[in-house]
């Protein structure tokens, strides 16, 4: 039996800056979850190195850090029931080319560099990132 969850989502800089973010929160609250917390706010280098340090090695690590920094982000906490993997399979694939028509990716996103929005992937990981954006 899935629980109440909370989760951390964060539309990325490319979905705010092409004014994305109202039809994407429209698909969250649709979905059953609530948002319980949200701000727009710019993210330093060293907040998005910390976030995504699981890919420090990866050969696109630095353009991902300049990807998360060029403009403005819209972060949130959303909850509802099993709001983790509800909101990850809401929002498809990590690359948009595998993400299904109907998943957020898969609608508003076309390369795996800029694709969107990202949710936690455990609960575990969910309230540490809630922590770190919002404290
Ligand atoms: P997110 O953390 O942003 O929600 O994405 P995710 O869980 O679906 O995927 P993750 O493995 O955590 O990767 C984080 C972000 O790194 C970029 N990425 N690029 N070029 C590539 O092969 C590649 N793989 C990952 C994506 O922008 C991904 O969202
Ligand atoms: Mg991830």
């Amino acid at each position: 039996m899935p629980s109440i969850e909370k989760t951390f989502i964060m539309i990325k800089p490319d979905a705010v800056r092409d004014r994305k973010s109202g039809l994407i929160i429209d698909r969250i609250e649709r979905c059953g979850l609530t948002i319980e917390r949200m701000e727009k706010c710019e993210l330093d280098d060293e907040t998005v190195k910390v976030h995504y340090a699981h890919l420090a090695d990866k050969p696109f690590f630095g353009d991902l850090v300049a990807f998360m920094t060029s403009g403005p982000v819209v972060k949130m906490v959303v909850s509802g029931l099993g709001a983790v993997s509800k909101m990850r399979t809401l929002m498809g694939a990590t690359n948009p080319q595998d993400a299904a028509p109907g998943t957020i990716r898969g609608d508003f996103a076309i390369d795996v560099n800029s694709n969107v929005i990202h949710g936690s992937d455990s609960l575990e990981n969910a309230a540490i990132e809630i922590e770190r954006f919002f404290g």
